[in-house]
């Protein structure tokens, strides 16, 4: 495939775009910072610059090349670290300028990145419960954050531009994302202290596992937009799911529904399975010991 990936520089977009080469796809990754004009590695993508809050970036991007997809991972991927407006903006408009610069151009599939943090966890201000556990797609979606509300207005671009056109569009919301770099700062104290909570009920996803799921969304060919959450498998957790609600004093107020498995996290990741093929086979226990130290 010949596919045009935002945020290119970025955790997903660059494990990402090195999946993609790996599997001998064409790639043009494309973010904010400038080119350089050095000899281009001749492994490397093809690098546009881009702000895709303006339009005409956006459009140009697709202008010139007739991508079989765009996988969308751009954004400022949390709400804490910069103004409310300026991260509800840059999200959404991103999203809006390219998805319609994708319809008008008449690209085949749009691969939306949103969040696991749409029904309204991860960053509320007032206290937030899901209303079951594992959380599925069929939760209702109760953002209160600008980040996540600029995710599920983005899901709802997706709708509309595939009513208005022949697009084929899927969201992905991935559980937060762990690099080689990070396993052990951000899930080493949950890991060590069983009492402590968790913004997203002890999901994560290795970044690896992201990347194959956003290139599978890349290559189907189902109809219309569907969404999806992704996660690994289990959760980053030494206890399993209703021993941590129990803890938590959660285990009567949040309804848990069954598990995929015994040590599945708070997302469910069984539509994914089933309609992508999305089959993550990681978990933190790769890097970490169950104190959360590194392995090596
Ligand atoms: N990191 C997580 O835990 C997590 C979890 C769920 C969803 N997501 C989503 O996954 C995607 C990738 O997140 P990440 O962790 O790789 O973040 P990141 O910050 O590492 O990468 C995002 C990249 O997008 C680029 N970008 C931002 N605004 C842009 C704009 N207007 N035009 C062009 N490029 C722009 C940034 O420069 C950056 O390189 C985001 O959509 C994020 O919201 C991330």
């Amino acid at each position: 495939m010949k596919l045009l990936i935002t945020g290119a520089h970025g955790k997903v977009g660059r494990a990402t775009s090195a999946a993609a080469l790996a599997a001998g796809h064409r790639v043009t990754g494309v973010d904010l910072a400038r080119p350089s004009f050095d000899r281009p590695d001749p492994d490397a993508p093809r690098y546009q610059q881009a702000d895709l809050t303006d339009p005409g970036s956006a459009f140009a991007l697709l202008a010139r090349t007739r991508f079989d997809a765009v996988i969308h991972a751009a954004a400022i991927p949390e709400p804490t670290g910069n103004p409310p407006h300026v991260v509800f903006h840059n999200n959404l408009m991103g999203t809006f300028n390219l998805l319609e610069a994708a319809v008008r151009f008449g690209v085949p599939r749009f691969v939306h990145v949103s969040s696991e943090t749409v029904p309204g966890f991860f960053f509320p201000e007032r206290p937030f419960a899901p209303d079951y556990l594992p959380v599925d797609e069929e939760h209702r979606v109760a953002p209160q954050d600008p980040y996540a509300l600029a995710k599920a207005f983005g899901e709802q671009l997706c709708d509309a531009a595939v009513a208005r056109s022949d697009i084929k569009a899927i969201t992905i919301r991935p559980s937060w994302v762990q690099n080689d770099d990070n396993y052990a700062h951000n899930l080493g104290p949950q890991l060590r202290d069983p009492d402590a909570p968790s913004a997203g009920f002890w999901a994560y996803i290795a970044v690896e596992d992201s990347a194959d799921a956003l290139l599978l969304a890349a290559a189907s060919e189902l109809p219309g937009h569907e969404v999806f959450y992704i996660a690994s498998p289990d959760a980053a957790s030494t206890l399993t799911l209703p021993e941590l609600l129990e803890r938590q004093g959660l285990a009567d107020t949040i309804p848990l529904r069954p598990l995929d498995r015994p040590d599945a996290g708070g997302i469910s990741i069984a539509k994914a399975r089933r309609l992508l093929g999305y089959d993550p086979k990681r978990s933190w226990r790769d890097h970490l010991d169950e104190r959360g130290e590194p392995l090596r």
